[in-house]
Formats: structure tokens, sequence, C-alpha cells
């Protein structure tokens, strides 16, 4: 059975923060952030928003685009590493505010989970289980480090939803991986089974290894947007919109590089979103799919790289939606 993407939608929080502003609170400036990073400013949560929020607004707003209703869904899944609670899971109360009884989960593969979330939601809808909608959905700034430079300007919150459904284009074929060994380069060390409570606050926010993270991000996702062309029998010449995980405008440029994809073809919101892990993908895809930039038809390599470390790619073919 074929399955592909039935319709898209995307959510920001309202405040846009320019790195101006947070160079107000801390030792660094818009030429650096832009200069290291591409990013320009990110939009941040209101205190009383969480992720399920985000999530809901790019969960309906995605059935909307596909034509369907909540009630039609077969499952609801939220990938995201910034949870409303450890339990229940986010994906829970989203199905609940959507109107579906439907089976609801969370999906942890940081940055690549909404990449992992196509693959899973791809063979349930194949398995006759129904259209899934997809959310990846983050509220980064609650374990940011405001304090650290060198974290701080990197992230932002949001949320981007799809409709998976059978016969509405293709997805695949895939390629994931993870390798827990690096499990260290980017961790939030307490708040789970292993250390529930620290003393030491900064424990419970995220901490970075950055420029290895760096390195082992474009290694792992230009090996696997080859591997996922290689498997398809396609050349990069093949593609029509490269949509890469959006955390740094250099590390794109690398990995485009590296496979060979024309940079032109290559969607980047990195400079308006920074990084909003699970959420940037689908994100960027309704950002392109808003600008244009994915005709019916149309071949989609995405690919993504995040804590676990993880990585994934996939072929997005034939889309039915459109501006
Ligand atoms: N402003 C000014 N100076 C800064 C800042 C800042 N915001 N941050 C760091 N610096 C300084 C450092 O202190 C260092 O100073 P020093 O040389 O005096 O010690 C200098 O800039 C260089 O620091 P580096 O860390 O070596 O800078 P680099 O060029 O590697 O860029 C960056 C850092 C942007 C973090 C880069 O390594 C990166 O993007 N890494 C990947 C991060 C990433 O993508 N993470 C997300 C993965 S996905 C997920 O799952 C969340």
């Amino acid at each position: 059975m074929a399955v592909g993407i039935a319709g898209i939608g995307a959510h920001l929080p309202e405040r846009a923060v320019s790195n101006d502003e947070l160079a107000a609170t801390l030792d660094t400036s818009d030429a650096w952030v832009r200069d290291r990073t591409g990013i320009g400013q990110r939009h941040l949560a209101a205190d009383h928003v969480a992720t399920s929020d985000l999530a809901l607004a790019a969960g309906k707003a995605a059935l909307a685009d596909a034509d369907l209703a909540a009630a039609d869904l077969g499952a609801v899944i939220v990938a995201t590493c910034t949870p409303d609670h450890t339990l229940p899971a986010t994906a829970t109360l989203v199905a609940a505010r959507l109107g579906t009884t439907a089976p609801a989960f969370d999906l942890n593969a940081a940055c690549s989970g909404f990449v992992y979330g196509i693959r899973l939601a791809a063979g349930l809808v194949a398995a006759g289980g129904g259209p899934v909608v997809l959310i990846g959905a983050e509220t980064l700034s609650r374990i940011i480090d405001w304090t650290d430079r060198s974290t701080a300007v990197l992230f932002g919150d949001g949320a981007g939803a799809v409709v998976l459904a059978a016969g509405a284009g293709t997805v695949g074929p895939f390629d994931l991986g993870a390798d827990g060994d690096l499990a260290e380069l980017l961790i939030v060390p307490a708040g789970g089974s292993r250390t529930p409570r620290s003393s030491e606050p900064r424990d419970h926010l995220l901490h970075m290894h950055g420029r290895e993270v760096y390195r082992h991000a474009v290694r792992r996702m230009a090996a696997s947007s080859l591997a996922v062309l290689d498997a398809a029998g396609l050349t990069p010449d093949d593609v029509d919109l490269f949509v890469g995980h959006q955390a740094n405008a250099r590390i794109l440029d690398a990995v485009t590089a590296r496979v060979g994809i024309d940079p032109a073809r290559a969607h980047v919101t990195v400079d308006r979103h920074a990084n909003t892990s699970a959420a940037s993908i689908p994100l960027a895809l309704a950002d392109a799919a808003a600008a244009g930039r994915i005709a019916p038809g149309a071949r989609v390599l995405v690919t993504a790289f995040g804590g676990g470390l993880t990585w994934g790619s996939a072929l997005l073919s034939g889309w039915e939606v459109g501006p």
C-alpha cells in the first residue's frame, strides 16, 4: 500500500526574539551568531504555553489541510524531547483536544524524531491502521541554560505536523540509525530515572559539546542522505527539494556539498526559526509548501541528526499538498 503525505501544518509562538535581544543579557553578538550558525531570530513560547499547545495548533492545521476529521485518525504521534510531563505522553493530551480516542503516544529521538516518526507512521498506515497525524513539537526554551551563550543562541520553540495516509504519494526509502556510545555529547543529565532530582539546577538543562556534534552531524546526515538516494536508485540531481534538520546553516551547506545537491534546492528556515529539534523539518516543509517550493509530485529529501546520537533520512514523493 502506497503511503504519502496528505496534509501539512505548522505553528510558531508569536514572540520572535532577535540575536540583539539575547545579546542584551548574554556575552554574544548578532554578528557572531549569524556568522557561526546563520540564525537571526527564534520564536519563544510564552510562559503559560506548553509543548502540547503548540502541537495542537500544528496538528489541527495539518488535519484541515488533509481535509480530515480527528475521528478519521488511526493514531496521534508526537515527536518531542520536551514533553509537557514525564507521564502521561504529550500525544494523549493533544489527541483529547483534537477530539479523538485513537492510540496516542510520544516518540523521542531528539532532533531526528520527525524522520523516525515518518518511518513509524508509514508502517502503521501501510498495516491498515488508518491515517496518522505526526507532530514534531518542542519548547526547547524550557531546557536551555539561558546563561550559557554556547547553547542559548541556538534553539527555538515551535511545532510542525503532517498527516500520513494511504494513496497520497509515497514515503521512503528510509535510512535511520543511532549511536548511544555518544549520548554524552548532547544530554539533559537529570530528571529521568538515572538522576531524578539534582541539587544542581543546571543538571536539568541541556548540555552540548557543540564542535563534536557539528562534526558527527555533517558526516551522518551526508552518508544517510546518500544511502536513501542509493536505495531509491536516484542521483542528487533527481531531488527537487532538500530539507535538512535546521540546526546550523553551515552544517546544511556542508551536507549539500558532500551529497552533491545544488544549494539552491535546499530550503532553509534556520535564520528565522533557529533549531526547533523535532519540529524543525515539518516547520521547514510547511514553510516550503507555503512558498510554493513543493509542486505536486515533487521529490523531497529530508535528513535529520540529533541527541542520542540519532540520525535519519527519507524521500517524500508524489506530494498532493501545494502552496
Ligand atoms: N557568542 C560569542 N562567542 C561564543 C558564543 C556565542 N554565542 N558561543 C561560543 N562562543 C565562543 C566560545 O567560547 C569560543 O571562544 P574561545 O575560542 O575564546 O574559547 C569560540 O566562540 C569558538 O567556540 P566554538 O564552540 O569552537 O565555535 P564553533 O565554531 O564550533 O560554533 C556552534 C559553535 C555554533 C555551537 C557549533 O559548534 C554548532 O553549531 N554545533 C552543532 C550544534 C548542533 O547542531 N546541535 C544540535 C544538534 S541537534 C539536537 O538534538 C538538539
